[in-house]
């Protein structure tokens, strides 16, 4: 890449009020998207998909909302062990109605040897989530492809989030993990500053490299010191 831009973080841990109310209005927006596409498209065979949409996303907020509950009654440390791909596709198939509309290419790399690593699982998905919805919001209707890799990497697992959209500069890549940085209209800019806490509460360590026309890249790194202990089942 041409004048790439690179920036190495190590995440610390933060509040995670503001992630959750965030998440229920990613769903909520999903809403919205369907019901642009029926009102201004309005046929008949055409409607029951939207409304099939609609639906999904009115259950996944309301799965959210119970989750929410389930952690403010004190089950906050739901930390499991837990399979990388099988988070990953949890992943993607939470943004498949965005990758639907958006009528973006899914291309999952990953490699056969799977890392099983405890993590706080609901966390960890709304985390990649904010990036995958990110990247799909980057690109261009029709034209996106999203890249998700998996793979061991010196002696610790490595995930790379990949799209070829619109990328950032190197001065707004300073700002992309923090709150209320957004240059989108309507945006919040708390995905991403929920989703740092999240990966150093997790003790993912992430690396972002962009290039403005061309695309951007998260490196996520997880831990080795996090697989699971002899005895411990996988969830
Ligand atoms: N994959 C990406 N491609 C291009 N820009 C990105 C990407 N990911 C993040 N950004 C930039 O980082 C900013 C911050 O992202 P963040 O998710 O925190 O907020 P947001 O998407 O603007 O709003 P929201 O809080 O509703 O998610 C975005 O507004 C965008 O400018
Ligand atoms: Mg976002």
């Amino acid at each position: 890449m041409n004048s790439l831009h690179r920036l190495l973080e190590t995440p610390v841990p933060g509040d995670f009020t503001a992630t959750l109310a965030h998440e229920i209005l990613n769903p909520l927006s999903t809403i919205n998207l369907s019901l642009e596409m029926i009102i201004s498209e309005a046929k008949e065979d055409d409607l029951k998909i939207y409304l099939d949409i609609i639906r999904r996303s009115t259950n996944r907020i309301n799965d959210l909302v119970n989750q929410i509950i389930k952690n403010h009654n004190g089950n906050e440390a739901q930390v499991a062990n837990q399979s990388i791909h099988h988070l990953l596709d949890e992943v993607v198939e939470m943004a498949q109605d965005r990758i639907l509309l958006k009528n973006v290419a899914v291309r999952k790399e990953y490699d056969p040897t799977d890392y099983i690593v405890a993590l706080n699982r609901l966390k960890m998905k709304i985390a990649l989530t904010n990036i995958v919805v990110n990247a799909i919001e980057a690109m261009a209707p029709k034209r996106g492809e999203l890249k998700v890799v998996a793979m061991p990497f010196a002696g610790k697992y490595v995930v790379q989030i990949e799209d070829n959209g619109c990328g950032i500069s190197e001065k707004n890549l300073k700002k992309i993990f923090q709150t209320d940085y957004t240059n989108k209209p309507g945006g919040l800019g708390i995905g991403l500053a929920s989703t740092y806490d999240i990966l150093a509460s997790n003790n993912v360590k992430v690396h972002v490299e962009s290039q403005e026309g061309s695309g951007t890249l998260f490196f996520l790194l997880f831990d080795k010191s996090y697989a699971p202990q002899p005895g411990n089942k996988p969830d």
